[in-house]
């Protein structure tokens, strides 16, 4: 059945020889216990407010790149409090102190100091909540683009795994994903934080030892010591793809063959809804290969272009492209993208690009819409697929918990959306956009009524400072 299940229990892997190249087992009962997460308090919206500004049709931000509106850090937001905020609620929907934790990673490509990580400003706000500190909790950034932050859950899933852990994992993925005012990636900008609760016997997801790579040196997109970034916007919408495929292929290498019906969702990178829509095309063409899937389809859209049968290669690009678009129009397809694939961008199409929490969002988006759905998924298997710039991209499986729905129930998506206050009008948005420039200086009042952390000034140090609001 497409979008269907296939239960994998660690048993049934272990039959089917799912094996780590150091022939551990590919399932240890590790993974992401609960979830968190922070959205900018403001909201641009694309159609009524930037598209018309910029002399655009809204039609190109909702259609063409699936984009309706997105999430802003107020002029008093930043990475840290963004994180701080997600972060906290985390611990306190948990009950848990700082002594309960090991170990605090914060992904992000926002990051504003060279050297002091963003964990150690996020520790400093949240134990201005508790009576406790964080003294003996290992502390660390990762940056890799977007990617980083599948990184930091990775090494935090490593570090529980080897048994050396003292307490759980908190990965932190925070960043404000701001273009240079002009630029092409304009529409896609966002802001916003995801914490996550890495530890033994997951509530929520259990997370697979095999993880396909695609890696090569690439400059899609780089901020050489600079606040925004140097896209070549277009390239990378192909950089992206040719990675995802890259890391498929080494992940079927050692998994063996995928096949659309084994997972209910696939949360990717989504810089933008329309480029998972992109991906998962490909994805899907791929993984139907010589499957009951693409022989039945074939008496509709015909047998699929063989390169072979070509003498030259635009002319089976040509082929293998017009083949893919009829394939996107088939039953099997629609039905396959619409229960595995569209549930995950819901929640981008009104947040924007958050860099390296945007597919740990997908992941959130995913799971609340199969919630609201009344899906039950439980055991069953999603596949998570990550990207950063420069460039690399990884794939991996996950178990869906017994306890999901409980977690998921907590994440009061529809609350943090509505809570954003709306950036009314163009030269408000121009003027804050000014107002996080590292390089100017204004004086610009926040838009919204704070609440949790805000960065209130700049310490004799030159570090941040930080207060909580309530
Ligand atoms: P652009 O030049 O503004 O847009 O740049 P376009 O002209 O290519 O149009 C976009 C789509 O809208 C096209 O659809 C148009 O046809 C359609 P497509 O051909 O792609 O299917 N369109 C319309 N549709 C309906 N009605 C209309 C209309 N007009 C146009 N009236 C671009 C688009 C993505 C290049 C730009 O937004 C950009 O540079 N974005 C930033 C880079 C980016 O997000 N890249 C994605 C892959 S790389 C990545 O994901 C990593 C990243 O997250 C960073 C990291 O890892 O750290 C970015």
């Amino acid at each position: 059945m497409i979008g269907g299940t296939l239960n994998l229990s660690i048993a049934t892997v272990a039959e089917q020889g799912f094996k780590t190249p150091y022939g551990v087992s590919p399932y240890m009962n590790v993974g992401i216990d609960d979830i968190a997460f922070q959205p900018g308090r403001l909201k641009l919206d694309l159609k009524t407010v930037f598209a018309p500004a910029v002399d655009q049709p809204p039609k190109k931000f909702t259609s063409g790149l699936g984009l309706s509106e997105i999430a802003l850090p107020d002029t008093d937001e930043d990475i840290v409090t963004l994180g701080a905020d997600a972060a906290l609620e985390l611990m306190n929907k948990n009950d848990l102190t700082p002594s309960d934790i090991g170990r605090i990673d914060v992904a992000t490509e926002s990051s504003f100091d060279r050297s002091k990580p963003a964990s150690t400003y996020i520790a400093g706000c949240l134990e201005q909540r508790f009576d406790e500190s964080f003294r003996n909790v290992d502390k660390g950034e990762r940056k890799f683009a977007c990617i980083a932050g599948t990184q930091a859950v990775n090494d935090a899933l490593n570090w529980v795994a080897a048994g050396v852990r003292t307490g759980k994992a908190l990965v932190i993925a925070t960043d404000e994903a701001f273009y240079e005012r002009g630029d092409p990636g304009e529409a896609t900008q966002g802001a916003g934080a995801v914490a996550m609760l890495i530890d033994e016997n997951p509530r929520l997801m259990s997370i697979s030892r095999i993880h396909g790579y695609g890696s090569r040196d690439e400059t899609d997109f780089l901020k050489p010591n600079q606040q925004y970034p140097s896209v070549d916007g277009k390239r990378s919408v192909q950089v992206y793809l040719a990675r995802m495929r890259e890391a498929i292929t080494h992940f079927e290498e050692q998994s063996g063959p995928l096949h659309p019906a084994e997972y209910a969702l696939a949360p990717f990178h989504t810089p933008f809804p329309k480029m998972v829509r992109k991906a998962a095309a490909l994805g899907f063409r791929h993984s139907i290969r010589g499957t009951d899937i693409e022989a039945t389809i074939a008496d509709r859209i015909g047998d699929r272009p063989q390169q072979a049968d070509f003498d030259a290669d635009d002319a089976y690009v040509d082929a293998i492209q017009a083949w893919t678009e009829d394939l996107r129009e088939t039953d099997e397809y629609t039905s396959w993208y619409n229960d595995v694939v569209a549930p995950t961008l819901s929640l981008s199409a009104h947040v924007g690009n958050w860099y390296t929490a945007s597919v740990h969002l997908a992941r959130v988006s995913g799971l609340w819409n199969a919630l609201n759905e009344g899906r039950d998924l439980a055991g069953e298997n999603v596949f998570v697929a990550s990207y950063g710039s420069g460039s690399q991209a990884e794939v991996h499986q996950e178990v869906v918990q017994e306890q999901w729905k409980e977690r998921v129930r907590e994440f009061d998506v529809v609350e943090k959306l509505e809570a954003r206050t709306n950036i009314t009008d163009f030269e408000t948005y121009r003027d804050l956009h000014r107002a996080h420039d590292e390089t100017t200086e204004t004086d610009m009042s926040p838009i919204s009524e704070a609440t949790g952390f805000v960065h209130d000034g700049t310490g004799s140090m030159g570090e941040r400072t930080y207060r909580f609001i309530g």
